[in-house]
């Protein structure tokens, strides 16, 4: 056994393609030529569809060279495409119609997106857009979509529509999608208002990669919920403890089967950590007293507060 056994590794192992090709795998055939999307449509009207969205998308309005920005047409994405139209002349498209056929370009010639492991189909996407184009993508590498072989393309469907990115409110289907357990939280009785379109996923998530846990925006649990429930933030006179650091200690952040996204309910939530008491309003931890269920009941600031309770301690009860 050597603790150097890691960099021994590192030290040996070799890519899995060589660089030359897996460039050919991302830039397509070296020995094609780049023909224009003109070039690519002329003899084929089954690509009409494609090309209509695609001129509508964000991206596709980059094909006029007025714009300045990098111009992005078929073969960006597809590779050069000379080979792949090579003797589709007029002629043989008319002569395929009288045939009843479709005339079909040489798809072999092309970059096989289909087949492309994940990480090199997400490089065609990210020549152009690179972190410093686009802020969001800065920590991709370092997230676990890219880590698990998620790519761009499984999110953005480029020929679903002149839509690229995902309409805000309707984000969850997508992410459905792969997230089933994810799902059926936001089904249970209490949960945030995803489905109901109040809260988005990306408010908490970044799906692009973030430096924290879980794929967070913020940089923990705490900071995540604060951002939109200030009120619980402190900090307080009557801290509870640190236990209100990780708002996950009490609560689910998808959904519950308990009232208020509780992991448990009440009283087992705060019997997980302190013994139960009889009490009453007016002589406190009386023996013959109720016991009370509903610690909350009393207990009202639970997540803190700047008031004292009556014996001064600051037991959240006001
Ligand atoms: C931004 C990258 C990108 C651009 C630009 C692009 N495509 Fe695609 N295309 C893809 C990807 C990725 C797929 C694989 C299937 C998918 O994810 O939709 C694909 C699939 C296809 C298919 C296979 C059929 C299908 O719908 O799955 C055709 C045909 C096609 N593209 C034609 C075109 C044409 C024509 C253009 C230019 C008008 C074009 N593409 C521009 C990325 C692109
Ligand atoms: C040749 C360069 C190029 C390539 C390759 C490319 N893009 Fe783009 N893309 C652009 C440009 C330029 C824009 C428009 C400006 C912008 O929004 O950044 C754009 C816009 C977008 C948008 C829309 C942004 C918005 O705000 O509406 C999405 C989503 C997108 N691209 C995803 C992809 C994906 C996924 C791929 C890979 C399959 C890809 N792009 C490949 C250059 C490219
Ligand atoms: C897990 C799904 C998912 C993956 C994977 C993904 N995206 Fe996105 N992308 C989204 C969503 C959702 C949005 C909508 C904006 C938001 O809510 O953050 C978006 C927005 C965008 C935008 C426009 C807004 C912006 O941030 O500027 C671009 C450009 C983009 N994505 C490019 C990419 C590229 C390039 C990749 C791969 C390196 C990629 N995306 C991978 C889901 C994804
Ligand atoms: C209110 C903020 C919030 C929203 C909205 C939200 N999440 Fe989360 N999510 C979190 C937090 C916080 C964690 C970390 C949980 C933990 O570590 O206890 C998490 C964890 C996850 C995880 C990893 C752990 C697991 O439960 O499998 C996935 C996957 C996930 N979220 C997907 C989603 C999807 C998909 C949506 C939308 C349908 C969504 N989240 C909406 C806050 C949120
Ligand atoms: C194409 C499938 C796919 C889609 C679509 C998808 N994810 Fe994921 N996601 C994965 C995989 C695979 C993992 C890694 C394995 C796991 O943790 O489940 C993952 C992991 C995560 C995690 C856990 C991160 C961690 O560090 O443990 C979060 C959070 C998450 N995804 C959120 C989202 C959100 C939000 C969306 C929608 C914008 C989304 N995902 C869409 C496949 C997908
Ligand atoms: C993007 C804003 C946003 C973020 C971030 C957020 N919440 Fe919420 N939260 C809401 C909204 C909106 C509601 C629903 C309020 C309503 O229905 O009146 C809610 C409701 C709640 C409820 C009450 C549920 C009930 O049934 O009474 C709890 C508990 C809660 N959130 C805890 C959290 C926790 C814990 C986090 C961090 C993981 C968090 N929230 C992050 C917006 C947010
Ligand atoms: C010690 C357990 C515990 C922790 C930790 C905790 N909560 Fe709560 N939270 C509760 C209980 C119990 C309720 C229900 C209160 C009631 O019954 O009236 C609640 C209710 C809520 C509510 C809905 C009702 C209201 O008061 O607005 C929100 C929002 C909320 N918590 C947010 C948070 C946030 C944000 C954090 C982290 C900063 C957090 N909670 C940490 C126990 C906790
Ligand atoms: C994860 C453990 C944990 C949970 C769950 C929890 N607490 Fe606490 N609580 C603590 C700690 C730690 C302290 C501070 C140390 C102490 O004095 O016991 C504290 C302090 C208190 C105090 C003040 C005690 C004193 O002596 O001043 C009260 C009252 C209290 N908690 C009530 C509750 C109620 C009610 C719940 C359920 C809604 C709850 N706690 C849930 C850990 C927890
Ligand atoms: C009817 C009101 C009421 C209910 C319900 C209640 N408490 Fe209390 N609790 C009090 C009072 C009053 C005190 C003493 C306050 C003071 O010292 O100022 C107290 C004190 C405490 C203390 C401090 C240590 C101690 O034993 O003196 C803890 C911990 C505590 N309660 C936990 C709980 C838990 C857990 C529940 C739910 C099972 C609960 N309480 C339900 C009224 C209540």
């Amino acid at each position: 056994m050597s603790v150097f056994w890691g960099c021994e590794t590192l030290k040996t192992s070799k890519p899995i393609v060589p660089i030359k090709e897996y460039e050919k795998l991302i830039v397509g055939r070296f020995d094609a030529d780049y023909v224009g999307t003109t070039n690519c449509l002329r003899t084929c009207h089954y690509h009409d569809k494609i090309n209509e969205d695609f001129e509508a998308s964000t991206m596709g309005a980059q094909m006029s060279p007025k714009t300045g920005l990098p111009l992005v047409d078929c073969e960006s994405c597809h590779g050069p495409g000379s080979l792949a139209i090579k003797g589709l002349t007029k002629e043989k498209v008319e002569q395929d119609a009288k045939e009843g056929k479709q005339t079909k370009c040489d798809y072999e010639t092309f970059i096989d997106l289909d087949n492309l492991p994940a990480p090199a189909r997400s490089l065609i996407c990210l020549k152009c857009h690179t972190a410093n184009a686009t802020f969001n993508l800065h920590n991709w590498n370092a997230g676990s979509h890219a880590m698990n072989d998620v790519s761009c393309s499984d999110c953005h469907k480029i020929h679903a529509g002149p839509d690229l990115i995902v309409r805000p409110r309707e984000t969850f289907q997508m992410c459905y999608e792969c997230h089933e357990d994810v799902k059926a939280e936001f089904s249970l009785p209490s949960h945030h208002p995803v489905p109901e379109k109040k809260v988005k996923c990306t408010d908490c998530h970044n799906p692009h990669g973030t430096t924290s846990e879980n794929l967070l925006r913020a940089d923990n649990i705490k900071a995540t919920c604060t951002g939109c429930h200030a009120e619980k933030e402190g900090p307080f006179v009557f801290e509870h403890a640190d236990v209100v650091e990780d708002c996950s200690n009490c609560h689910s952040p998808h959904g519950s089967v308990n009232n208020h996204l509780l992991k448990q309910s009440m009283p087992f939530l705060c019997l997980q950590c302190h013994e139960g008491h009889r009490t009453s309003a007016t002589r406190p931890a009386e023996k013959k007293a109720a016991y009370y269920t509903r610690c909350t009941d009393c207990h009202s600031t639970i997540h803190g507060t700047d008031i004292p309770s009556p014996s001064g301690k600051g037991r959240f009860i006001q």
